[in-house]
């Protein structure tokens, strides 16, 4: 059973600032910024000087704990962000290292976000093949996948494994596997993309095999104290269940090797359903990838079948939008419990933690406002300023850093 925690709205030292730990590491309060693509990372996915501003910024407003994007763990596992940063090599290192020794100037923690895109990714942007656990294609990236075979898999998970040695070496307090949005630990893990009939599926235990084989190596090369969480799915809309969720989290019990999971729903097919809200695809037509070689008539007739049928199958913003879900799945561990999405409100913020979360993760609302936990800590605000227009969002297969177009 969880505690919950008592609140009275005048204190100055609310709920949201008091302190929690992920395994051995105290972060000073529960507003963690979410996984957040930067594009600041030049197209060799190595991090620009820009990178450590962006960080300094978040971390001298008093954000806990900050979540980078997502890092590719190789090549082949790159998405087809142009300016997605990666940790794989020395100069890489060099980098990240910069950005993590100017946060800790200031009280914040900062954990590396690592992933493999699987088949969600283009062949013509990774020059590669597109790797998945079973020849079945996204629905919107439409590759035909190459199946990887056991020592692929093996492979793969030393790639994790190397790049959180090397997160570790860049000075990350801690790092996050990415298990969800439909990436290549999420492809495993659902029952409708895995159709492997081997060790790595048709079983909840099989199909687990893999998160658990990455965790085990993570905990190998960066030893069992340096923190470890995952962003993991309640749903999908291809067919992963909150059933599945609760699954795999009686699974992540068993193994000792994750210190918290954060919870979130969707993958990139639809991705307009992991962060909800507006969908200005008109914006993507113009720089997506998906579209590059195609002449501008064909350009636009395309464009026009796409549009209605992508928004009627969007879902509605709402305030809060994973809460209901996350609720049934809170007392199943007794890991600490992160909750994203569609989190604005003060109130709503104090409401999460009293249930017995234990910190929420905020992505748009630090691109508007980088100060937001400061502002809520002098009750300069009691919301966040997002209107989840996702113009920052749509911008991230174009070439430009991720700015709320709001501000001019
Ligand atoms: C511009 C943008 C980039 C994102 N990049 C990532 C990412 O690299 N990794 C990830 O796990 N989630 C990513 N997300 C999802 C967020 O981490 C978060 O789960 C989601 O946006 C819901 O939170 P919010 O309503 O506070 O924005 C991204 C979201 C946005 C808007
Ligand atoms: S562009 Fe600004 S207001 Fe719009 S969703 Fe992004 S952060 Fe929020």
């Amino acid at each position: 059973m969880r505690l919950s925690v008592s609140f009275t709205w005048h204190m100055v030292d609310n709920i949201i600032f008091t302190p929690f730990k992920i395994h051995n590491l105290t972060i000073n309060n529960r507003m963690v910024r979410a996984a957040t693509y930067e594009g600041h990372a030049d197209f060799n996915q190595t991090p620009l000087p820009s990178m450590i501003g962006l960080y300094e910024e978040l971390a001298k407003n008093e954000v806990g704990l900050i979540i980078t994007g997502g890092n590719a763990t190789s090549q082949s596992g790159r998405t087809i962000r142009p300016r997605q940063a990666s940790i794989q090599t020395t100069e890489q290192v060099k980098r990240w290292k910069k950005v993590t020794d100017r946060v800790h100037l200031y009280e914040s923690k900062i954990f590396m976000q690592i992933s493999h895109a699987g088949r969600q990714t283009l062949k013509k942007v990774t020059k590669q093949r597109v790797l998945a656990p079973s020849k079945i294609k996204s629905p919107l990236f439409k590759q035909t996948p190459t199946v990887l075979n056991k020592a692929e898999i093996k492979n793969i998970v030393l790639e994790y494994a190397n790049a959180a040695f090397n997160a570790k070496a860049a000075g990350f307090d801690g790092v996050q596997i990415h298990a969800g949005h439909g990436y290549l630990v999420h492809q495993f893990l659902s029952p409708h993309i895995n159709k492997r009939t081997d060790q790595y599926g048709g079983s909840d235990v099989n199909r687990f095999r893999f998160l658990k084989e990455i965790l085990s190596e993570v905990k190998n090369s960066c030893g069992t104290s340096y923190p470890v969480i995952i962003k993991l799915n309640l749903g999908d809309d291809l067919g992963f269940s909150l059933a599945d969720a609760k699954e795999y989290i009686k699974l992540l019990n068993d193994c000792n090797t994750v210190d918290a999971i954060e919870l979130s729903y969707g993958t990139m097919d639809q991705p307009f359903n992991i962060i909800r809200g507006k969908t200005p695809w008109d914006f993507g037509f113009t720089f997506s990838p998906f579209f590059s070689s195609y002449p501008p008539i064909l350009k636009n007739i395309v464009f026009h079948l796409m549009k209605n049928k992508i928004k009627k199958s969007t879902l509605p913003f709402c305030f809060n939008y994973n809460l209901k879900s996350a609720q049934e799945i809170l007392n199943l561990s007794s890991k600490p419990m992160l909750l994203t999405g569609g989190i604005r409100k003060v109130r709503d913020i104090e409401s999460i933690l009293e249930q017995g979360f234990t910190a929420v993760t905020l992505s748009r609302p630090f691109i508007r406002e980088p100060d937001l936990v400061k502002k809520i800590r002098y009750k300069l605000t009691d919301a966040s300023k997002c209107i989840n227009c996702n113009l920052c969002t749509i911008h991230c297969d174009s070439p430009k850093q991720t700015h709320c177009y709001l501000i001019s």
